[in-house]
């Protein structure tokens, strides 16, 4: 499956759920490629710290920018089984082609009005990179959400989420937790880290099923 975790935000979790997937995928023994193509390069730098570490299952990942890619990602789509495309936090050029040639887009937001304004943007895009693509399916995950239980900023923002024509609302959000940072350090997934953070393994989980199903 050829899967893109984007949107023009930073720092909502993109890079975390691209590499959680990706290292998620390659324990389930599926040969898969991220693609980084965000300068910044985090995704590259995760999967070089896991190398650095000797940690198995090795997850393959090269960055790609520029229009070329989706070319790239088609030649890819020969050799590996998986392609989990991390696209930066900006309108690129890498964001809008991306969408021309992947099946499903992940737009992890934060619940807050901030981040929920630039949807409106995705959404556009999503209309657009319909006319090449129109079986593409666009969801948004709510990412970084507080684990307080009085909090309910979820579900106002699963409500907003009514007004776009062209996304839906993942059934799992990720919560914002240590974990997913102390993993991220060493170039680990979630379902790696020791000790273990069951709450976190378990939506990470619950969210590679609902994107890969039994794929
Ligand atoms: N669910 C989460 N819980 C805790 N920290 C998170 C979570 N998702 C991301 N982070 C942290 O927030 C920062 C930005 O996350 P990152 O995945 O790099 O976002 P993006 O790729 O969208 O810019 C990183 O320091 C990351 O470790
Ligand atoms: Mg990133």
């Amino acid at each position: 499956m050829i899967i893109l975790i984007g949107g023009e935000k930073g720092g909502t979790g993109k890079t975390t759920i691209a590499t959680n997937l990706a290292a998620m995928r390659a324990v389930a023994g599926r040969d898969v490629l991220l693609i980084d193509t965000d300068p910044q390069g985090s995704a590259n730098y995760w999967a070089q710290s896991r190398d650095d570490e000797n940690i198995t299952p090795r997850v393959a990942c090269i960055q790609q920018f520029g229009k070329g890619l989706p070319k790239e990602v088609q030649d890819f789509a020969h050799r590996y089984e998986d392609i989990i495309i991390d696209a930066g936090g900006r309108d690129s050029v890498e964001l809008r082609s991306s969408l021309v040639v992947v099946e499903k887009a992940f737009i992890p937001i934060q619940p807050s009005q901030f981040d929920i304004w630039t949807l409106n943007q995705m959404d556009e895009l999503v209309e657009t990179a319909k006319a090449f693509n129109p079986d593409i399916q666009a969801k948004v995950i709510i990412s970084r959400s507080s684990t307080n239980p009085s909090v309910h900023e979820s579900e106002e923002t699963g409500k907003l989420l009514a007004d776009f024509s062209n996304l839906g609302l993942a059934d799992v959000s990720i919560r914002d937790r240590i974990a997913y940072r102390k993993a991220a350090k060493d170039g680990l997934a979630v379902i790696e880290l020791k000790p273990k953070d069951p709450k976190a393994i378990k939506e990470m989980e619950n969210l590679y099923k609902e994107v890969f199903g039994n794929e």
